[in-house]
C-alpha cells in the first residue's frame, strides 16, 4: 500500500508543522510526544489541550480512545472531558478508519455552483478510500466549489478535477504528491485601497511605536474614529482604553481570525498578503494597553496559512521585533463558527469548548484566563497599524463621519468578478455591484447569514455602520435563485453551528430548519414567523440572536 508513514516528525523546518500529509493510523505515544514538542517548543499543559488534539488528529487521522487516555493522563483530567471537546469541534473525530477526509463547503454560493453533484461524484468513486462529507463555508466562495482534504483547501472544483482526485485516491497517492495547483488559493484582490496597499516595515514600525506614549496611541486611534471590522463596529480606541485602565498583573491581545461568517474571506487575504500589518497592529495594541502576549486565533479552515504565519513570526523573532516585550502565538480553531464570538473564542484559546460566556463582564475587564483582554478583528489590527503610520487625519479622509476609513468586502455569487474590494465606507451598494459585474442582481446578502438581505429597493443605500452595517461579506443572487433556498441554507447553517448551550437556539434552530424543509405551500408562515422572532429575542449569544433573520427576511419579502 502506497501510504506515507513517516517514523520521524519533520523537524527540518518550522513549516513542517501541520503541513499537508497523509496521516498514519497506528497510535504511537513517542511520536505523539515528539510532534507535540515540535508544535509547542515547550512543555505543554491543560490549556493547550485543544491544540494538542488538533496535532494528534492531524498526524493520526483521529483521536482514538487510547490517544484520549494518553492525553487525559498528561493533562491530569479524565477522558470524558476530552471526548466533550472532540464532540464539540466539527474537525475532531474519535475514530476514522480512512486515511483521508474530504469536506465540501456547503454554503449557498457553493450550493448554487453545483457542489452536491460534485460531492456525489466523488463519494460514489472513492467511498473505500476517503470519507466525503459537507462542512460550513471554508472562506473560499470566490474560488469555489471548494473542499478541504485533511484540512487543506482544494479550489475551483469541477467534474474533471473530481475525476482526477478520485484517481489519486484510488491509486493511494500520498497527499504531498498531489498537484500543487489543486491547492492554489488566489488572492483575488479586485480593488485595493489604502489598506491593501499598506506594507509597513516592521524594522521601523516597531521601534517607533515603542518610543511612543501609550495614551497618545490610544488617543490617535480614538481620533481616527476606527470601529471594529468584525461586525459590531465597536470603537476600537475605547476598547483599548478600557482594557488599559483595568488594573491587572497582565493583559492579552487577541486577533480574531475565525472568519466563519459564510461568504467572508477578507481576513484570509489580509493574512495571506498583509500579515506584517496585522502583527504590527497587534504589537501596537500590546504597547498601548501594556500587554506582553498576543494570540492569533486562526480558524481551522485556514490551516494552509498556519505554517507561513509561523514562519513569519519566527522571522520577526530573529529580527527582535518580537521577544520579551511582546510575542505572538497562533492558536488553531477546529471547525466551530460560534468560536468567532469573542468570549467563546477565549474559552477555546483556554483549551475548552467554545461556549459563549455571560457578558458583562466584557473581555476588556475579564478576558483570557481572567485577565483584561482586547479582542479585535484581523482587519481592525491592520487598520490600527495604518493609522499609527499615516495618522488619524489621513484615515478620516475617507469614509463618513460615523464610519471612518475604508472597508474590505468579500464579494461572491452571481457576478463576473468575485473577490476582494476595498472601498470607502459610505459607498453605495449599487456601486459595488457595478464594479463586480453583477448585471442581473435581484438580492444581496450583506454581512452573511447573520446580516441583512437587500432587494433592489435598497441597492442605493450606503455601506456604512449608520445605514447598512457591511460586516465582511456581500453575496450576490440573480433572478434564477429562489429566496426560500437561501433561507433554508442559512437556517441549516445556524442549526449545525448552534453550540447547544441555550434552548431557544438549540431547539429553535432545529424546528426552523425542519419546518422550512416542507414544500413552500405547506409551511405555516405565521407560526414560523413567531418562532424565528422568539429565537432572535431569547437566545444567549449573537449566533442565536440572528439565527431567525434569514427566515424573517424570506417571510417579509414573500409572505408580508
Ligand atoms: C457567532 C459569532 C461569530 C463571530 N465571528 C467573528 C469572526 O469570525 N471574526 C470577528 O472578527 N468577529 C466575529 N464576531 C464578533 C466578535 O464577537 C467580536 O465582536 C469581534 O471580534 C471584535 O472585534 P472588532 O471590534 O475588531 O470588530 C462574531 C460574533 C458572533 C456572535
Ligand atoms: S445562542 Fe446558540 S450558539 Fe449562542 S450560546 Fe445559545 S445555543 Fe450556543
Amino acid at each position: 500500500m502506497k501510504r506515507s508513514q513517516p517514523d520521524q516528525p519533520d523537524t527540518s523546518q518550522a513549516t513542517g508543522l501541520l503541513s499537508r500529509c497523509t496521516p498514519r493510523h497506528e497510535w504511537n505515544a513517542d511520536l505523539a510526544s515528539q510532534w507535540l514538542q515540535q508544535r509547542f517548543g515547550r512543555p505543554w499543559k491543560r490549556a493547550d489541550l485543544l491544540q494538542a488534539l488538533i496535532v494528534i488528529q492531524h498526524h493520526f487521522g483521529s483521536v482514538t480512545p487510547v490517544a484520549q487516555q494518553w492525553l487525559a493522563h498528561h493533562c491530569q483530567t479524565d477522558r470524558a472531558e476530552i471526548r466533550a471537546l472532540i464532540h464539540f469541534y466539527h474537525f475532531l473525530e474519535e475514530d476514522d478508519p480512512l486515511p483521508l477526509r474530504i469536506r465540501f463547503a456547503s454554503n449557498i454560493i457553493e450550493q448554487h455552483q453545483g457542489l452536491q453533484a460534485l460531492l456525489e461524484q466523488l463519494q460514489h468513486s472513492v467511498h473505500q478510500h476517503a470519507r466525503v462529507s459537507k462542512t460550513a463555508c471554508i472562506g473560499l466562495s470566490d474560488q469555489g466549489p471548494a473542499a478541504l482534504v485533511n484540512g487543506f483547501p482544494l479550489t475551483h472544483l469541477n467534474a474533471r478535477r473530481i475525476e482526477a482526485i478520485a484517481e489519486k485516491l484510488q491509486q493511494q497517492v500520498p497527499l504531498q504528491e498531489w498537484p500543487a495547483e489543486w491547492f492554489r488559493v488566489e488572492e483575488n484582490v479586485r480593488v485595493a485601497g489604502p489598506l491593501l496597499s499598506f506594507h509597513p516595515d516592521p524594522g521601523n514600525f516597531i521601534p517607533n511605536i515603542r518610543a511612543r506614549d501609550p495614551h497618545a496611541i490610544i488617543n490617535e486611534i480614538k481620533t481616527a474614529g476606527l470601529r471594529g471590522r468584525g461586525g459590531a463596529g465597536f470603537p476600537t480606541g475605547v476598547k483599548w482604553e478600557h482594557c488599559a485602565a483595568t488594573p491587572a498583573p497582565q493583559r492579552y491581545v487577541v486577533c480574531n481570525a475565525d472568519e466563519g461568517e459564510p461568504g467572508t474571506f477578507k481576513d484570509r487575504v489580509l493574512l495571506q498578503r498583509h500579515a506584517d500589518a496585522v502583527f504590527c497592529g497587534m504589537a501596537l495594541c500590546g504597547h498601548a494597553i501594556g500587554a506582553r502576549h498576543g494570540i492569533v486565533y486562526l480558524r481551522g479552515e485556514y490551516l494552509f496559512l498556519f505554517a507561513p504565519l509561523q514562519q513569519r513570526l519566527q522571522h520577526w523573532r530573529t529580527q527582535q521585533w518580537l521577544g520579551d516585550h511582546f510575542d505572538i502565538e497562533i492558536h488553531l480553531g477546529a471547525g466551530a463558527y460560534v468560536c468567532g464570538e469573542e468570549t467563546a473564542l477565549l474559552e477555546s484559546v483556554e483549551g475548552k469548548r467554545g461556549i459563549p460566556r455571560v457578558k458583562p463582564p466584557f473581555p476588556v475587564q475579564h478576558g483570557l484566563f481572567g485577565m483584561p483582554t482586547v479582542v479585535n478583528n484581523v482587519e481592525t489590527f491592520a487598520a490600527a497599524a495604518w493609522i499609527a503610520e499615516q495618522g488619524a487625519d489621513a484615515f478620516r479622509q475617507s469614509g463618513t463621519p460615523q464610519s471612518a476609513g475604508t472597508h474590505v468586502h468579500s464579494v461572491s455569487g452571481d457576478c463576473a468578478k468575485p473577490g476582494i474590494y476595498e472601498l470607502p465606507f459610505g459607498t453605495p451598494l449599487d456601486q459595488l455591484l457595478t464594479l463586480c459585474g453583477a448585471t442581473d442582481c435581484v438580492l444581496v446578502q450583506v454581512g452573511g447569514p447573520s446580516g441583512v438581505m437587500v432587494d433592489s429597493s435598497g441597492f442605493q443605500q450606503p455601506l456604512a455602520h449608520e445605514s447598512m452595517s457591511p460586516g465582511g461579506s456581500i453575496m450576490v443572487f440573480d433572478h434564477s435563485r429562489a429566496h426560500l433556498d437561501i433561507a433554508r441554507n442559512f437556517t441549516a447553517f445556524f442549526k449545525d453551528e448552534s453550540c447547544g448551550f441555550c434552548t431557544p437556539c438549540r431547539a429553535g434552530c432545529q424546528i426552523l430548519q425542519r419546518d422550512l424543509q416542507q414544500p413552500s405551500h405547506r409551511i405555516d408562515t405565521q407560526a414560523l414567523r413567531q418562532l424565528a422572532q422568539l429565537v432572535n429575542d431569547t437566545s444567549h449569544c449573537g449566533l442565536g440572536q440572528t439565527a431567525g433573520r434569514p427566515v424573517l427576511f424570506w417571510l417579509d419579502r414573500e409572505h408580508p
